[in-house]
């Protein structure tokens, strides 16, 4: 692969050393220090920047349905299915066919299982959401374990045989990745918690990049905890300097990379509720202050808030002036109705799917700041919050 020379500018001569500067003149003075270093020019750049772009498009956002196999199980489990393969495949198949659902989504990230699979009918997946204008991506982590030396805080697996993986989920029509950590604010978080969190989601955007995924930045700030807002915002701060000084470090090119934060809230087991205008002076707050307008989108999760909260929230966010695409990649908040409407029935796949674009459809109301609560049902107000959430 090509090799680029660059060249750190200054500060204190405000010119660029050594080399032609970008106005045409060369800097002479020999008693300045030297600083060059050369990075690996990336050939898939344009296309990240084009992908990321295209996922982060007025309207859409993402729809997430890339649960492990055993997060996919309780969710079955809890309209009574087993978890098997071709209960999963059913489920997928009725999210991934939805008529018209590229009109509000405009990537979904799917499970290795779904990105090889097709429908029943011999489809597959992928070319089911290409025919609606839908990139698909891929969760490329291999989950969570215990951080050892820590405050029971746990680390994210997955950059051994990351590079090969990716290269064959590209080959297969991935064209982004999604690895999620967790930082727990009960929990502390400790330094080194943060650091690896911060550290790996970096290793992992550098590989995704060099293999032609657009990598989603996901540093989870759990819900847990009965912390007042202020330390929300506190920890977040933290995190996302980090995760910003790692990715620069790692030679990540903004341009094409999509984030994946959480909202700025009180913790669940907070004695008071914050009102969706205060998330989202906080959170955007907290994304000014640390995210460079270079990043095309900001995609958020849902941690657990009812459907018609992770929405509300979204649609304050975007009342908000901000130089980024404001949008949403959800996975609890857009199935929650689903499932509770397909319950595994064949004759309640049509409703099922006209559930989802309801969802996908106030969702992209919200991106765009136009969405009202009016007529939402009982069910999506329901809150998700599970203590401990594994994806
Ligand atoms: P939710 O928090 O929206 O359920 O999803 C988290 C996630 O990372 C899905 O990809």
């Amino acid at each position: 692969m090509a090799c680029a020379n660059f060249v750190k500018l200054n500060s204190a001569s405000s010119s660029w050393i050594g080399q032609k500067s970008p106005f045409g003149q060369r800097s002479q003075g020999s008693s300045i220090r030297r600083v060059s270093f050369s990075i690996r020019a990336n050939s898939y750049t344009d296309e990240l920047v084009q992908t990321a772009k295209s996922i982060a498009s007025p309207g859409r956002g993402i729809l997430a349905i890339d649960e492990s196999n055993a997060t996919c199980g309780k969710r079955l489990a809890s309209i009574g299915l087993d978890n098997t393969e071709t209960n999963r495949q059913a489920y997928r198949q009725l999210l991934l066919t939805t008529p018209g659902l590229g009109e509000y989504i405009s990537g979904a990230i799917l499970f290795e299982e779904t990105l090889y699979q097709s429908t029943t009918g011999g489809k597959k997946f992928v070319d089911c959401l290409l025919d609606e204008n839908i990139v698909p991506g891929i969760k490329v982590d291999k989950g969570l374990v215990p951080l050892p030396g820590s405050n029971n805080e746990s680390w994210c697996q997955g950059l051994d045989g990351l590079a090969s993986r990716s290269a064959e989920y590209y080959k297969q029509g991935a064209r982004f990745a999604k690895w999620r950590t967790v930082v727990s604010i009960p929990c502390g978080p400790s330094a080194l918690a943060v650091k690896e969190a911060a550290w790996g989601l970096a290793r992992y955007a550098a590989i995704s990049q060099d293999n032609g995924l657009v990598p989603i930045v996901e540093p989870e700030i759990l819900l847990d905890g009965d912390h007042p807002i202020d330390r929300t915002l506190e920890v977040a701060e933290k995190v996302w300097a980090e995760v910003f000084y790692y990715l620069a470090e790692n030679n990540v090119v903004f341009e094409g990379i999509l984030l994946k934060p959480s909202m700025v809230t009180p913790g669940a087991e907070h004695k008071e509720k914050a009102s969706p205008d205060t998330i989202a002076k906080y959170t955007l707050t907290m994304l000014k202050r640390r995210v460079p307008p270079a990043v095309p989108g900001i995609m958020f999760l849902s941690g657990g808030q009812s459907e018609v909260q992770a929405t509300l929230n979204l649609n304050a966010m975007n009342q908000i002036p901000n130089p980024w695409h404001v949008s949403f990649s959800y996975a609890r908040a857009l199935q929650n109705t689903v499932l509770k409407t397909w319950q595994g029935r064949p004759e309640n796949v049509e409703a099922a799917q006209k559930s989802l674009l309801v969802r996908a459809k106030a969702n992209s109301l919200a991106q765009l700041g136009r969405y009202s609560a009016e007529g939402e049902s009982e069910e999506a107000k329901k809150g998700m919050f599970v203590k401990g959430y594994t994806y």
